[in-house]
C-alpha cells in the first residue's frame, strides 16, 4: 500500500472519528456544511499528522477552529512556509542544536539543505523551511544571532506554501473512490432526525444503504423492494408536490416530468428503480446515476457530477414527516432533481460546476459548494416575468415551494462572485433565494467565475473515454485544437450545405 493511500485512509478515518465527536456542532445538513466542516477537518488532521511525525506538541497557534454560533472561523497561520538561511561557523555538527531551537520554537521544519560556506569564517550554509508563525521565525533568528556557532542568519521571506495538489478522480471508475461519507447526518447519530428513536426503520435506511457500499463503476444499480410504509409516504409527496407543478415548477421540469411518467413509470404508486432512471437519464442528456449510502463530502459529491454522475440516495425518509427530510433521499432525488438532470442545458451546468471544482482548494469547495446550494438544490428562475422552481430542495418541498415564490423570502439576481460568499440557514425555508434569467445564462455566468479561480490547469472532460484530462501540456492543448478545428470545419460545411440547397431550391 502505498504512502498516499495510507494517508488518505487515515485521512478518512480521522474525519468520521471527527464528525462523530463533533457532530453536536454541524447540525446543518447542506453541501455547504460538509465543504466546511471538510476544512476544518484536512485542517486539524494536517496538524495531528505533523504533530505524529515530528513530536511537536498541537499549537493552536497554527490551525485553529473557533466554533461561534455553529460557523467555523479559520486560523490560517500554519499554512506560511518560511524559508531561513543559517550560516555555521563550525562543524554541521551544530545543526541538530538549531533544529532544536526552531522545534522549541512551534515551528515545523520540512526541508533542510546545507552546502559548504561561501562566506570567510564559516564551513557550512544550511537552507532550513519550516511551516509556523513569522513571529515565532523572527523570535528564533534573534535567538540564533546570539549563537556563538552561528555566524549569520537570514529569512529569505515568507511564501505561500505549496499545497500539496488535491488528488482528483481522472476516469469515471475512480468514483469508486469518492465515496466519503459523512456519519454525522445517519440515524443513528442525529437526535433531530425523525427516525433517531425508531429501531426498524434504522435498520431498513441501513439494509437499502448498504447496496451503496458494494457498489462498483459499471455495475447495475441493484433493485429495491421497496415495503408499503415507503410506498405510502412516497405516494404522499408525490401527489402532494404535483398539484404545484403547473403553477410553481419552472418548465423544464414541467415537460420532462411529464415524459417520466410516460416513460419511466413515474406514477404515486411505485417507487421508480434508480437503474431506470439512470438509463433514461442517459439517454436524454448523458446523466447516470450511482447509489450512494448518505450524504457525501462535498468535494466527492461535486467531482462526480464532473462525469455527469448524480450520486443518488435510494432509501426512503421516515413516514411520521413525508413532506420533509433531514437528509436526502429517494424522493428528493428523483422528484427533485431527476427531472432537471434530463435537460441538457442543466446537465451541461451540473457538469461543467463540477469540472470546475476538480483540484480546487477547500476554500474554493465551500464557494462551490454554496453556489450548488443556491442554484441545483434552491435556484429559482425567471419565465414570462415571474419567478419558478427550477432547485431540487425547492421543488421536493411542498411548503419550500409555496414559500420560495410568495413574497416573503428575499430575492436576488444570481451572480456567482457574490452568491458564492452569501451566509445561508437551512434551519428553516430560506429567506433568501437567488433566480437567474436562463439555465444558458446562469452557465455563462458560472464559466466566467470559474475561470477566475486559483488552479493552475484547465481540465476537460473526454466523453470518448470518460476521463478528465489536465490541460497542462502544449501537446495536449494541440490536440484540443485540432479536435475544435475538426468541429468547426463539419460546422462550416453544414452552412455551405443549407445555404446551397435553400439556393438551389428557390
Ligand atoms: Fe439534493
Amino acid at each position: 500500500m502505498s504512502a498516499d493511500t495510507d494517508t488518505a485512509k487515515r485521512r478518512i478515518a480521522f474525519q468520521k472519528s471527527y464528525s462523530q465527536e463533533h457532530g453536536g456542532n454541524w447540525r446543518h445538513r447542506s453541501l455547504i456544511e460538509d465543504a466546511k466542516f471538510e476544512t476544518v477537518t484536512n485542517m486539524e488532521f494536517e496538524k495531528r499528522e505533523r504533530h505524529i511525525s515530528s513530536g511537536e506538541p498541537i499549537s493552536e497557534v497554527e490551525v485553529s477552529h473557533v466554533q461561534n454560533g455553529g460557523e467555523a472561523a479559520l486560523a490560517l497561520d500554519g499554512l506560511k512556509v518560511h524559508s531561513v538561511v543559517i550560516t555555521l561557523k563550525d562543524g554541521i555538527g551544530n545543526l541538530a542544536r538549531v533544529m532544536r531551537a526552531f522545534e522549541n520554537t512551534k515551528l515545523t521544519i520540512q526541508h533542510i539543505e546545507s552546502r559548504k560556506a561561501r562566506k570567510k569564517n564559516a564551513l557550512y550554509e544550511v537552507l532550513l523551511q519550516c511551516a509556523g508563525s513569522r513571529e515565532n521565525v523572527i523570535s528564533v533568528t534573534n535567538t540564533m544571532h546570539q549563537n556563538s556557532h552561528v555566524l549569520d542568519v537570514t529569512i529569505l521571506g515568507e511564501a505561500e506554501l505549496e499545497k500539496k495538489e488535491q488528488w482528483f478522480p481522472c476516469h469515471i471508475s475512480d468514483l469508486d473512490q469518492c465515496t466519503h461519507i459523512l456519519t454525522k447526518f445517519e440515524p443513528e447519530l442525529d437526535c433531530d432526525h425523525p427516525g433517531f428513536t425508531d429501531k426498524k426503520y434504522r435498520e431498513r435506511r441501513k439494509h437499502i444503504a448498504d447496496i451503496a457500499f458494494s457498489y462498483k463503476h459499471g455495475d447495475p444499480i441493484p433493485r429495491v423492494q421497496y415495503i408499503e410504509d415507503e410506498v405510502k409516504c412516497w405516494g404522499h409527496a408525490y401527489r402532494h408536490l404535483k398539484e404545484l407543478f403547473p403553477t410553481h415548477a419552472c418548465a423544464e421540469h414541467i415537460e420532462i416530468f411529464k415524459v417520466l411518467e410516460d416513460e419511466c413509470g413515474y406514477s404515486p404508486d411505485v417507487i421508480p428503480q434508480l437503474e431506470d432512471v439512470s438509463a433514461f437519464l442517459k439517454r436524454k442528456s448523458g446523466f447516470q446515476l450511482r447509489p450512494v449510502s448518505g450524504l457525501l463530502s462535498a468535494r466527492d459529491f461535486l467531482a462526480s457530477l464532473a462525469f455527469r454522475v448524480f450520486q443518488c440516495t435510494q432509501y426512503v425518509r421516515h413516514p411520521s414527516k413525508p413532506d420533509h427530510s433531514p437528509e436526502p433521499d429517494c424522493i428528493h432525488e428523483l422528484l427533485g432533481h431527476a427531472p432537471l438532470l434530463a435537460d441538457v442545458n442543466f446537465a451541461q451546468f451540473s457538469q461543467e460546476l463540477g469540472l470546475a471544482s476538480l483540484g480546487a482548494s477547500d476554500e474554493d469547495i465551500e464557494k462551490f459548494a454554496t453556489l450548488y446550494w443556491f442554484t441545483v438544490e434552491f435556484g429559482l428562475c425567471k419565465e414570462k416575468g415571474e419567478l419558478r422552481g427550477y432547485g431540487a430542495g425547492v421543488l421536493s418541498s411542498y411548503g419550500e415551494l409555496k414559500h420560495a415564490l410568495s413574497s416573503t423570502p428575499q430575492k436576488k439576481p444570481f451572480e456567482p462572485a457574490s452568491t458564492a460568499v452569501q451566509e445561508y440557514t437551512d434551519e428553516d425555508f430560506q429567506p433568501l433565494y437567488f433566480y437567474v434569467e436562463s439555465f444558458e445564462d446562469m452557465m455563462d455566468k458560472m464559466r466566467n467565475y470559474a475561470a477566475t479561480i486559483k488552479r493552475p490547469y484547465e481540465v476537460r472532460y473526454d466523453p470518448y473515454t470518460q476521463s478528465v484530462q489536465k490541460l497542462n501540456s502544449k501537446g495536449m492543448l494541440h490536440s484540443v485544437a485540432r479536435n475544435l478545428k475538426g468541429e468547426l470545419e463539419v460546422l462550416q460545411h453544414a452552412i455551405d450545405r443549407i445555404q446551397s440547397f435553400s439556393l438551389a431550391s428557390r
